[in-house]
């Protein structure tokens, strides 16, 4: 249906989005056996076929940078005077991942720049954040870039949903893709679903536990949303969930639709959701930039999305959801890197289990005031690398 945005003065919203992933995927065929499952449980019972895995010299700062360069190629640095990182996997505990990024993409000194965090949420929090500085002056374009790792102990019922991959996004006025909406609508309960420690590389996770938080919370951002002026929930067109695995979106979708008694046919999941989960599927949980690998994989697989209103649930353990809309803008598909996208997930090398095992063991984090990453095996083919360690200093650069 052709909707109008529910805007303020000044259309804005996203004007481009781009992607980038690890250069390695694995076939959830492949380690199956291992953990003694059926494949058809990852296949059909999580909805995942594949995970992305980052090379040695690959972190969510180069991935970051890989997503935001097609961005600053295409638009140029102008105007630009925002980056905001959002990562639950960040690589120091003070200097933002964002300060990195500027520099590798060449940004000019005159910007500001800054991490965010909560969970998988933080990259809608900064979108939200974005377009408040954008409402403020409209000239100014700001760079949110969500970028992660997700990684849990290998062997545990949590390692197939791992993932990794990075979404940059250009928040602007008149923005070219979607016009946000401004009613959304936002739920906060403590809750120990899934949490990192400062001394852990992987998460620990309360699977099940997870499960029913993120529904929850969820249905407590519709709430919200619905309170503020936001749409019924049968006028959003599509639905772009956080998707740590892409059954969850199904379980949230129809625990949501039931709660709210809506009829829910396969029909209309099928065309709610379903173009959403493609990217997802293969790449796996990318925590914050997930919800967005969705939008992408929607804009990118389904023709004629002018006017659509398409709802963005956004999930972060511990836990934070919000539930945003926007309407697809006329002329959208120009701004679109459809093959592009496609040939990037193609293109992954794909490992067998004994490699990507041993891949997995190498934690860099371990490796104090030097190392050399980029002498090692398995590195990654994107266009920057993390060299290594000098000083406990990570020395990024161009490849
Ligand atoms: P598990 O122990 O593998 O679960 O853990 P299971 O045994 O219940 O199996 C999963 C599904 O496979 C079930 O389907 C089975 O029936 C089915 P369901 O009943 O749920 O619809 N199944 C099969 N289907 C077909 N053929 C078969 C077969 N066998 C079984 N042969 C769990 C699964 C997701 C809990 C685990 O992988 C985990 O802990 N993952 C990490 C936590 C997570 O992803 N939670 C999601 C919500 S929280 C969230 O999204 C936030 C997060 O992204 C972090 C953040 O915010 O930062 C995680």
């Amino acid at each position: 249906m052709t909707q109008m945005a529910l805007q303020g003065p000044i259309p804005v919203g996203i004007d481009d989005i781009a992607f980038a992933t690890g250069s390695y995927r694995i076939d959830l065929a492949s380690i199956a056996p291992r953990l003694g499952a059926d494949p058809a449980k990852y296949y059909k019972g999580l909805g995942q076929e594949q995970m992305s895995v980052v090379g040695a010299d690959e972190d969510p700062v180069t991935m970051a940078a890989a997503a935001a360069k097609k961005i600053v190629d295409r638009a140029g640095v102008e105007d630009i005077r925002t980056v905001i990182f959002a990562t639950e996997t960040g690589i120091d505990q003070s200097k933002a991942a964002a300060v990195y990024v500027h520099e590798l993409i060449g940004l000019p000194s005159n910007v500001r720049s800054v991490e965010m965090k909560q969970a998988c949420y933080s990259a809608t929090a900064a979108l939200q954040f974005a377009s408040a500085v954008v409402a403020r002056n409209p000239e100014e374009k700001v760079l949110v870039v969500a970028s992660d790792i997700a990684r849990y102990d290998m062997n545990s019922a949590a390692e197939p949903t791992q993932g990794a991959g990075s979404v940059a996004m250009l928040v602007t006025a008149n923005p070219r893709i979607l016009a946000l909406d401004v009613p959304s609508g936002v739920f906060t309960k403590d809750i120990m679903d899934f949490w990192r420690p400062n001394y852990r590389s992987q998460a620990l996770v309360e699977g099940k536990l997870s499960i029913s938080a993120y529904i929850d919370a969820v249905q407590g951002a519709y709430e919200d949303y619905r309170s503020r002026g936001g749409v019924d929930f049968t006028e959003i067109d599509r639905f772009c969930y956080h998707q740590p695995f892409t059954k969850m979106a199904y379980k949230a979708h129809r625990m949501i639709s039931a709660n709210l008694g809506i009829e829910l046919t396969p029909e209309k999941e099928q065309h709610d959701l379903a173009p959403s989960t493609a990217y997802n599927r293969l790449i796996g949980n990318s925590y914050t930039a997930s919800a967005y690998f969705g939008l992408l994989s929607l804009l990118d697989t389904v023709p004629n999305l002018t006017g659509e209103r398409i709802a963005i649930a956004s999930y972060g353990s511990g836990s934070v959801a919000e539930l945003l809309t926007g309407v697809v803008v006329e002329g959208y598909e120009a701004q679109l890197r459809s093959e592009e996208n496609a040939a990037v997930l193609e293109s992954r090398t794909e490992l067998d289990d004994e490699t990507y095992c041993a891949m997995q063991q190498v934690t860099h984090e371990d490796q104090g005031e030097y190392s050399n990453v980029e002498a090692g095996a398995n590195l990654g083919n994107g266009p920057f690398s993390w060299k290594g360690v000098e000083g406990g200093k990570r020395i990024y650069a161009a490849r």
